[in-house]
């Protein structure tokens, strides 16, 4: 059977302050430079790069929160630009998204049941009865019990509120997770709790993910393609054990030789390896 595409995204163009003198006396700043990817239905498709490097906007784009410049998007066939500012619930509910920080994204002031049971009733119509049931089992399915959705977030540990960030991502049953630096605000052990939550999501829901990670050693847990883009554009992409096996890209190689790994020795050869790898970056930066 061949991969049936959910997400395509083709020379994709964003630009950034356009007319403002801060950029280059009226330029625009191109943050998104002609890209072009797929994501299949149920896939794992990572974007990975260094900070500025335009991934975030891309999830941005996607969402209708900023506009394209050029090229298209389309979700499950349908051209995301022909919605204008008017994004029908019905994509909304497709797809949703999961950022760093949850103290940011969850109201403080709500309980764990009203942040969660608003977007139920919202997108289904529910009684208060079926959604307290409803705040149960999305709970339970990010391994919360569900008492806690009588706390407010501050009342919560970081890994426990992006627990419900992602449980209130998962309320409108999306069929796309975008998710921006998920666990980078997490200590070490949490954010593998959170991978593998992520990663058992994927497999019991058939959930596509578009993964946002600076950091290439995260992505590797839950992606099945990665992509790595440098100043805009995507340098590499390839099945994920492929690429860090055999990197191509001089830039990929940098990010991967930046990954802690655990034999100390090592450590001065891989510090001359990334200040000789970035000098032939910048020299060619689309080689
Ligand atoms: N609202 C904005 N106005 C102007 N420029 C912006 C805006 N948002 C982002 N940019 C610029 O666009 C470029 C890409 O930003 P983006 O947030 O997509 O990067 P990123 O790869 O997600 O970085 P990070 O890993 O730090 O989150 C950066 O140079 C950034 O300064
Ligand atoms: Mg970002």
């Amino acid at each position: 059977m061949s991969r049936q595409p959910l997400l395509e995204v083709r020379d994709l163009v964003v630009s950034y302050g356009k007319g403002s003198a801060l950029f280059g006396g009226g330029e625009p700043f191109v943050a998104v430079k002609g890209v072009s990817f797929d994501i299949a239905v149920g896939e794992g498709f990572a974007l990975v790069g260094e900070s500025g490097s335009g991934k975030s906007t891309i999830g941005r784009a996607i969402l209708g929160l900023v506009s394209v410049a050029g090229g298209a998007i389309s979700f499950d066939g349908q051209d995301i630009a022909a919605f204008g500012r008017h994004i029908p619930l019905s994509f909304r509910r497709n797809v949703q998204v999961v950022f760093q920080d949850p103290r940011s994204s969850l109201n403080p002031r709500r309980t764990i049941r009203d942040t969660i049971g608003q977007v139920v009733e919202r997108h289904f119509g529910t009684s208060a009865k079926e959604t307290e049931a409803r705040v149960g089992d999305l709970l339970a399915k990010v391994g919360l019990a569900s008492y806690f959705m009588h706390r407010y977030p501050g009342e919560l540990s970081g890994g426990q509120r992006q627990r419900v960030a992602i449980a209130r991502a998962l309320a409108t049953e999306p069929r796309l997770l975008i998710c921006d630096e998920p666990v980078s605000a997490l200590d070490v052990s949490t954010q593998s709790q959170i991978l593998n939550l992520l990663a058992d999501l994927r497999r019991d829901l058939g959930l596509a993910y578009l993964f946002i990670s600076h950091d290439l050693a995260v992505v590797r847990q839950v992606a099945d393609v990665v992509a790595v883009m440098h100043h805009g554009s995507i340098v590499e992409m390839g099945a994920s054990e492929e690429l860090y096996r055999n990197p191509s890209h001089a830039y990929t190689r940098m990010l991967l030789s930046s990954v802690p790994k655990p034999d100390p020795e090592g450590r001065e050869e891989r510090r001359a390896m990334r200040v000789a790898l970035r000098k032939a970056v910048n020299a060619s930066p689309a080689a």
